[in-house]
């Protein structure tokens, strides 16, 4: 019988010690746990010498979790640089944080092609292989290469730049030759779907029919899968009252007097954090009237601590929270309560229900998570209010939320009046709309719309030739 087998870099391992911040895990976690099947990638851990490199077998409740180590050079290098240095701010537009080395993109490569080895050792004949992220665009070559016939797709979480960010990239020709390797590639949304088939025409040629590439020997499936939740079993656990809620991060019983706002980010420049709290104070200092009435909750999770640019910005998040706060501060009340643990997923959902306002602002960012599942954990009879960044890929999917410009104070700052002032029949209307979306496409049609496309998309792979290797570096373009 054929089997799934999915790899991505980060993998949720249900571990006593907890679980990662990020939407892929997440997500994955939701949408094998009724299905089962493999899960590899990284254990995240670090070691010193390849020689260690194993990898280790568990299966937990119906998934086969396959995962190793990363050594301490491929952590650096795969890792923190050529993904999260080079790709990553590549992919959210932020093209001045953008760093190229050689090195890194070779060991970006090697890393690829290790697990490219593993795939080739665990996959039946007719196993589908589903591939995420922006850590493993180049799997798919070095399996063809191994001579494996599986179907293989790809999802990218994140968004896909446009061609005049990826002629930046020196190595850009051959990422893109590698990408066209699978069979059915993904993305978030339709702006991104349209900027991936433009960078594969570019680089690889082709015609393009709708969300088909046509390449001369055979074709390529490219199309937006927007990710979604479970809003069924979200609104299960927000409702469930959890004692331990209580005596944990914030203190919902102090704050009853309160309109509050949850935040929940990683402390990534994609966020938009400091922008959000420069419009906090804005606003703090425009209405004096609130003061003592809102308070704002910030989840923040630091996370990529050795790549300066997240270092810098985690010392610049808690400065700001700190001059906001001696700034503002009266009596018992703080307009900022910032803490930066990693919450339980549960105890998050119920955070989300006990919130007023839920207020998203990355300036780019693939989906956006915390968007659906602060919706879908409200009370359908007293729900709070979305703020939402234009930029975010929900907001393709949620326009019923107050949308805003992240970039602009004043519109941030009318939006958080609009928030706090709304009244009850029409916070229910928006989540009416709002609900019926994410119930329309959830997490499980997500899983289910990849894979029908992915059994059944005929990309003619019996007559694929080899991909030739692009083997020139070409200097970034400043
Ligand atoms: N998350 C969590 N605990 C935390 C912070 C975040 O479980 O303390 C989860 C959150 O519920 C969401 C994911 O991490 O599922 C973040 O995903 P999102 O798409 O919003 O952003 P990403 O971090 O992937 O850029
Ligand atoms: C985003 C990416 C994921 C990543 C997550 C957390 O959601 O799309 O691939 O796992 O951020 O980042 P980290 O670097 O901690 O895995």
């Amino acid at each position: 019988m054929s089997k799934l087998i999915v790899l991505s870099n980060r993998v949720n391992l249900p571990t006593p010690e907890g679980h990662s911040a990020g939407g892929l895990a997440v997500a994955l976690q939701d949408a094998l746990s009724d299905i089962g099947g493999v899960w590899l990638g990284w254990n995240g851990e670090q070691i010193q010498n390849q020689q260690d490199q194993y990898f280790n077998c568990t299966e937990i409740n119906g998934i086969e979790y396959i995962t190793c180590p990363l050594t301490e050079q491929q952590y650096q290098q795969y890792y923190s640089g050529f993904a999260n240095t080079t790709l990553w701010p590549a992919m959210h537009d932020r093209d001045d944080l953008i760093t190229f080395d050689p090195q890194e993109f070779q060991t970006y490569q090697n890393v690829n092609r290790l697990f490219a080895e593993q795939l080739h050792r665990i996959a039946g004949e007719d196993d589908m292989i589903w591939v995420h992220d922006y850590h493993f665009l180049s799997v798919a070559k070095y399996c063809r290469d191994l001579g494996m016939k599986n179907r293989f797709g790809f999802f990218l979480h994140i968004p896909f730049a446009d061609l005049n960010i990826w002629k930046q990239l020196p190595i850009a020709q051959q990422l893109i030759e590698h990408l066209s390797a699978f069979d059915v590639v993904g993305l978030q949304t339709e702006h991104d779907q349209q900027n991936c088939l433009d960078v594969m025409q570019y680089y690889v040629g082709g015609q393009i029919d709708a969300d088909i590439l046509k390449l001369s020997e055979r074709e390529l499936k490219v199309q937006c899968y927007p990710i979604g939740v479970n809003p069924d079993l979200i609104q299960q656990v927000a409702q469930t009252h959890d004692n331990e809620l209580e005596n944990s991060v914030f203190k919902f019983d102090e704050l009853s007097n309160q309109k509050t706002i949850i935040a929940v980010d990683r402390i990534d420049y994609s966020k938009g954090l400091i922008e959000r709290f420069n419009a906090y104070a804005e606003f703090l200092n425009q209405h004096p009237e609130y003061h003592e009435l809102v308070t704002d909750l910030q989840i923040a999770c630091p996370c990529r601590m050795e790549i300066p640019a997240y270092e810098d910005l985690y010392k610049r998040v808690q400065a700001k929270v700190n001059s906001i706060n001696l700034k503002y501060a009266q009596n018992e009340w703080a307009p900022i309560n910032c803490v930066h643990e990693t919450i339980q997923h549960a105890q998050l959902m119920q955070i989300y229900r006990r919130a007023d306002i839920c207020w998203v602002n990355s300036l780019r960012d693939g989906m956006n998570l915390v968007a659906k599942e602060f919706i879908a954990a409200q009370d359908p009879s007293d729900p709070g209010v979305l703020i939402l960044s234009k930029y975010a890929g929900s907001a393709e999917q949620m326009p019923e939320a107050i949308i805003v410009d992240p970039e602009s104070k004043s519109s941030m700052i009318s939006a958080l009046k609009q928030a706090i002032q709304m009244n009850k029949a029409e916070r229910i209307e928006r989540y009416r709309h709002l609900i019926r979306g994410i119930k329309h496409f959830d997490i499980n049609d997500w899983r289910n719309a990849f894979l029908k496309d992915l059994k059944h998309f005929n990309s003619s792979l019996l007559q694929r030739t080899p991909i030739k290797q692009a083997t020139v570096y070409r200097p970034l373009v400043t």
